[in-house]
C-alpha cells in the first residue's frame, strides 16, 4: 500500500488536491470531515455527537475519532492499494494511533503533504464556500475557532512528520493545478502514477 497524509489548515485545499491525487495514484480517499458530515446528514447517534463539536469548530475527542478511522479503514479501504488520509491525523495521539493501525495492517505512512496558505486567504476561501454550499461550519465565528484549534493542536504534527522524514511543505496559495504540479513533483519519485503500473 502507498499511503499519503494530506495536511493543513481549514480551507488549505486538502479536499481539492485529494480529488486529483486519487486519480493519479489510484488511491482510496478517506476524509474524516466527510465521514462525520455523512453521519450528521443521516442523523445517526455519532452524527448527533459530532455535530456538537463541528458546529463549535472543536475537534472530536481522539479516542472516538481513532475508532471511527479504524472502522472506516477496515470497511471502505480493505482492498485499496493505498489511502489518502485527509483531515486525519490532527493531533499527536492520532498520529501515533495511525502509525500503529497501519503497522498492524502491514503498512505505514509513506508521505505527508503539508499545504501552506496565508490565513487571510483561508478565511476568504471558507467564507465563499459557506455562501456557495451552505456548509454549516463555514461561518466567520466557527472559522476563527477552527483556525485557532489548528494552530494549537494540529501544527505540532509538522515537527513530528519532519522528524519521521515524511513531511513535504507545499505552497497552497497558487492555482489548484499549480499546487497539484508541485505535489506531484514530490510524489512521483515515491509512487508511480496509476497508469504506469
Ligand atoms: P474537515 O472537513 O477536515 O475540515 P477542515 O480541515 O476545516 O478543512 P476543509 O474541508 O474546510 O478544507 P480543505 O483543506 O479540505 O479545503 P478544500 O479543498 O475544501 O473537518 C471538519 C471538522 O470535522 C473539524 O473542524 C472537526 O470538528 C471534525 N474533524 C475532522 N477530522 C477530525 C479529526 N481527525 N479529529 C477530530 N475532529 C475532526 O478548499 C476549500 C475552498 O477553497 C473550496 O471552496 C475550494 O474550491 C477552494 N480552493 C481549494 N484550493 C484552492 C486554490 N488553490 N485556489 C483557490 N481556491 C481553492
Ligand atoms: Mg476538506
Amino acid at each position: 500500500m502507498n499511503n499519503i497524509v494530506i495536511f493543513g489548515a481549514p480551507g488549505c485545499g486538502k479536499g481539492t488536491q485529494s480529488e486529483k491525487l486519487i486519480e493519479r495514484y489510484g488511491l482510496h480517499h478517506i476524509s474524516t470531515g466527510e465521514v462525520l458530515r455523512d453521519h450528521i446528514a443521516r442523523d445517526t447517534d455519532l452524527g448527533k455527537v459530532a455535530n456538537q463539536y463541528i458546529s463549535e469548530g472543536k475537534l472530536i475527542p481522539d479516542e472516538l475519532m481513532i475508532d471511527i478511522l479504524a472502522h472506516t479503514l477496515d470497511n471502505e479501504a480493505k482492498e485499496a492499494k493505498g489511502v489518502i488520509f485527509d483531515g486525519f491525523p490532527r493531533t499527536l495521539p492520532q498520529a501515533h494511533a495511525l502509525k500503529k493501525m497501519l503497522k498492524e495492517r502491514g503498512t505505514d505512512v509513506h508521505a505527508v503533504i503539508g499545504l501552506e496558505v496565508p490565513e487571510d486567504i483561508l478565511v476568504d476561501r471558507l467564507i465563499n464556500r459557506g455562501i456557495q454550499t451552505g456548509r454549516a461550519d463555514d461561518n466567520l465565528e466557527t472559522i476563527k475557532k477552527r483556525l485557532e484549534v489548528y494552530h494549537d493542536q494540529t501544527t505540532p504534527l509538522k515537527g513530528y512528520y519532519t522528524d519521521e522524514k515524511l513531511y513535504h511543505d507545499i505552497a497552497g496559495d497558487k492555482t489548484p493545478d499549480e499546487v497539484f504540479e508541485d505535489i506531484v513533483s514530490r510524489l512521483d519519485p515515491i509512487f508511480c502514477p496509476a497508469e504506469e503500473k
